[in-house]
């Protein structure tokens, strides 16, 4: 392990490289734990650059074997080499050169899993961002792009398969029991999106045909008697290559598209040039084995990764400081690709409960960071919510600011204007600026300061006046090393609606600009009014959350559930009830700290129950209404002082008001909501069956409760109500014969599914109540337990950390005591993911004081640790600061 160094990179510091790199030729000769890599790599200094400067080049944990100038021995006094660096002197002034440069490395040794390593006999690279200097000495930085050409030679029997990115150049044998292959990559690329795949796998096949008419041989990768689980993400990145034809005008560039899926991955997936590389959990799925949520989850990155294509490859980032440059634009175009598969408001919906329940915290904490850092100093720290989710958002405002026509014309300037290049946000905002001719600079506020905006409304209607005035104001709270933010450009999508539900248009609007039922707040304060209002309005503000903000806005149980029933909007339907559910649960905590009785507001219950009864809406929808703010959604509300207990508590008490009121509703729907006939992942089906979960959930706390569960476990013919039903059982009734039959007997069914096996182990992780450590502890004992394999320490020690505030939060701390010996154990083999489940400890400062101190305490223990990685060091210091 690399320990940390303490460098800190600034975007002020940036400054492109003195030498130009015009080719890379790569030969890999592989082995499992000597890999000889020769990189031949042809420079120029680059015109104006200083005419000494010295080449140097990246390393990490490399020895150089051997140096060669073109194609001659690089006398020793030329160079100097570490493990991190290769620096060589004396180069010509203008003429390009040759370097061949040689090292070994160790791929079976590479449990960090970057750069190239073996999982399942397979050998696997993931570059992004740093890995490719683990393997040769390269200029490995994003703004550094070449064609490649690829060479492997392997042992032919254990890899009949040799892939890299491009086009596929030719194979033959090469002697000993060796064959060897050569691909060639025409298209410009910075290292982090080489990869290489050598092994033995299955694969299925299919083709796309662009829309100029050329015919692209489409490939997934996955391990032997695996394929038939492939077929849904393939039949995802065939509607993913037509949507971004359709959407944004973009065809295909390779003669072929692979996808090799790998079970030991320390993130969801990669987009490497024609050759993207995933986590398995995201190809595979089959009925018996996956969720609805599984399928959902697959079309989606599916798409993300194949859209990158454009946006992150074709147009790649600068630097690392403008990594949502790519990550936040290729959200939003995945996003929207499924709002255009799926129901749009339900995809909505999920985007935004998403984004509350992970981007918020993030930015209200300690780690808190803008969607364009100005510093690091460990990058993969920085593939964050904020980042992905809140640069999602911005690219959205664009869209809702611009309209989408004037978008999408942005976009296409986007795309010509720099297609081949490594750019900035600046050069992404000015294609905006010069598709609307609007001047983004206080937009552009949304990239530079960190923090979730508060926007606090107030409105007064005047019958005399016939005008209805909205106050609005406007604070970011202070972040790390930014206490004095300006006022943000914040589009607040808004209507009206009066007594009976219709929709109020306003006959003129003055003090803020309002087109297209956009308001836009760029002052501190501003005043809205908007003439002619026969009858006093109901107000919706931020509607389709159209800004990623906090509103406060006093609405009346009688006017939120006016909305919940007549928004168009069916987003703003389900923040509605939300609205009305949270102040309960709120007070429900509080009642429940201080021992109160706990009782629900009426109009609340029967606006949940009359949107879930509501055959007009889609199912989908009404799962999503039925399921109340999470404890986590209610301790972000409730801000500071935090009891996870008592939260809990009270939320158990609203769900019970709420079941004990809507029996008849629950009943009717758990009967008939079910899909009759052979499974279907689409959309309906899901909704139906997520309507019928959730119904099951509030059954479980009215009658038979465990029985009940049990029957619905033993009937389920697909994975998401079995699973769900297990879900019931364990978190309600975890003592009960029925959970403890049920678990075993979905252990034993599915043992050797690894993917199902993490279900299995994530369930138990989320049991509420202080006991559940004891069971973490008890399951890293099983010999289904694989420390070695992130997807399982996700699924247990990631979930049990990040879901389970009352067990991981219990109040004599041993959790947190807990997590801070096994992030110590993770970071000596894979920092990357140490780092990341230690995050979840963002909100600490947020609990109530003596856990809070325990929390500071187990943080601190990983403090002092003797050789933290980089990773785990930059989390934890900024997370104590
Ligand atoms: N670029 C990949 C994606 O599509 C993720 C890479 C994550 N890399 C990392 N070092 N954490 O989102
Ligand atoms: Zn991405």
């Amino acid at each position: 392990m690399r320990t940390d160094t303490g460098q800190v990179i600034n975007l002020a510091d940036y400054r492109p490289t003195d030498f130009v790199l015009e080719r890379v030729d790569l030969t890999f000769d592989l082995d499992p734990t000597e890999t000889k890599v020769e990189a031949r790599l042809i420079f120029h200094r680059r015109e104006g650059a200083d005419p000494k400067a010295p080449l140097v080049l990246d390393g990490d944990e490399l020895s150089l074997s051997g140096l060669l100038f073109d194609q001659m021995e690089m006398p020793a006094e030329q160079y100097t080499a570490t493990a991190d660096s290769l620096a060589v002197y004396n180069l010509p002034a203008a003429d390009p050169f040759e370097l061949t440069i040689s090292t070994i490395i160790n791929p079976q040794a590479n449990t960090q899993l970057m750069g190239l390593y073996r999982t399942s006999g397979i050998y696997c690279t993931q570059c992004e961002a740093e890995g490719f200097r683990r393997i040769t000495y390269f200029p490995d930085r994003p703004d550094v792009l070449a064609p490649y050409t690829v060479n492997i030679i392997a042992d032919k029997a254990a890899n009949p398969l040799l892939l890299s990115n491009g086009n596929f150049l030719g194979g033959a044998g090469y002697g000993e029991g060796k064959h060897f292959a050569a691909w060639f990559d025409p298209h410009p690329k910075p290292s982090y999106l080489f990869a290489l795949v050598a092994g033995d796998l299955g694969v299925i096949e299919d083709t796309f045909t662009t829309m100029s008419g050329r015919e692209v041989a489409l490939k997934i990768y996955v391990e032997h008697g695996k394929e038939p689980r492939a077929a849904y993400a393939m039949d995802a990145l065939k509607r993913s290559m037509k949507w971004d034809e359709e959407a944004f005008g973009r065809e295909y560039d390779l003669d072929i598209f692979m996808i090799v899926a790998v079970s030991d991955f320390n993130m969801g997936a990669m987009e490497n040039k024609g050759l993207n590389i995933f986590n398995d959990k995201y190809v595979l799925a089959d009925p018996e084995t996956a969720t609805d949520a599984d399928y959902a989850n697959i079309e989606a990155i599916i798409a993300h990764e194949y859209f990158h294509n454009w946006t992150g490859n074709r147009i790649t980032c600068r630097d690392w400081f403008q990594l949502c440059l790519k990550e936040g634009l290729t959200v939003y175009r995945d996003h929207e690709f499924s709002s255009d598969q799926r129901s749009r408001p339900v995809k909505r919906i999920a985007e935004v409960r998403h984004l509350k329940s992970e981007q918020f915290p993030e930015d209200a904490g300690p780690l808190a960071h803008p969607v364009r850092p100005t510093k690091y100093r460990e990058i993969n720290n920085f593939y964050t919510t904020t980042v992905y989710e809140k640069g999602s958002e911005v690219t959205r405002m664009i869209a809702t600011l611009l309209g989408n026509v004037t978008f999408k014309k942005g976009m296409d300037i986007y795309f010509d204007r720099h297609d081949g290049q490594a750019v900035t946000i600046e050069d992404f905002v000015k294609c905006f600026e010069d598709a609307s001719g609007r001047d983004l600079a206080q937009f552009s506020l949304w990239y530079h300061q960190a923090g979730t905006p508060l926007v606090t409304a107030s409105g007064s209607y005047d019958a005399t006046a016939k005008t209805f005035s909205l106050s609005l104001e406007q604070m970011v709270p202070a972040t790390p090393g930014q206490t004095d933010k300006k006022p943000m450009h914040i589009p607040l999508s808004l209507a009206l609606f009066g007594e009976n539900g219709g929709k109020i248009e306003p006959a003129s609007v003055e003090g803020a600009e309002y087109t297209g039922e956009v308001l836009h707040l760029i002052g501190r304060t501003q005043t809205a009014v908007f003439h002619g209002i026969g009858s006093r309005p109901v107000v919706s503000i931020n509607r389709s959350f159209s800004a990623p903000i906090n509103l406060h806005l006093d609405q009346s149980p009688a006017d939120l559930a006016l909305l919940a029933r007549h928004e168009t909007d069916h987003f703003a339907r389900w923040q509605a009830l939300t609205d009305l559910a949270l102040p309960n649960l709120l007070k429900a905590a509080r009642d429940a700290r201080e021992g109160k009785a706990i009782a629900c507001e009426q109009t609340s219950i029967d606006a949940l129950l009359h949107a879930a009864a509501d055959e007009s809406l889609e199912p989908a929808f009404r799962a999503q209404a039925l399921a109340l703010p999470s404890e986590s959604d209610i301790s972000r509300e409730l801000g500071s002082n935090n009891d996870p207990d008592a939260i809990h508590a009270g939320r158990q008490a609203v769900m019970k008001q709420i079941a004990d009121r809507g029996i008849a509703i629950f009943t009717g729907l758990f009967e008939k909501m079910t899909t009759p006939g052979d499974f279907s992942p689409d959309a309906k089906s899901a909704g139906r069956r997520a309507l019928r979960n959730a119904a099951l959930t509030y059954l479980s706390y009215v009658e038979n409760g465990p029985a009940r569960a049990k029957a619905a476990f033993d009937a389920a013919n697909n994975m998401t109500e079995r699973l769900h039903a297990l879900t019931v059982l364990a978190h309600r009734f975890p003592e009960s014969d029925e959970a403890i039959t049920a678990l075993s007997t979905f252990r034993d069914h599915f043992a050797e599914n690894a993917l199902v096996i993490d279900k299995w182990f994530s369930v138990q992780a989320t049991i509420p109540g202080a006991s559940a450590l004891n069971r973490v502890r008890k399951l890293m004992e099983s010999p289904l337990f694989k420390r070695t394999n992130p997807n399982r320490v996700r699924a247990l020690v990631g979930t049990f950390a990040f879901t389970n505030p009352t067990g991981f939060g219990r109040a004599d701390g041993e959790g947190y005591r807990f997590l801070a010996r096994e992030i110590l154990d993770i970071d000596q083999r894979n920092p990357q993911l140490a780092a990341r489940i230690l995050t979840s400890m963002r909100s600490w400062r947020s609990l109530e004081p003596v856990r809070a101190g325990l929390a500071r305490a187990a943080l601190t223990e990983i403090e002092r640790a003797p050789a933290l990685s980089t990773d785990v060091r930059d989390i934890v210091e900024r997370t104590l600061k």
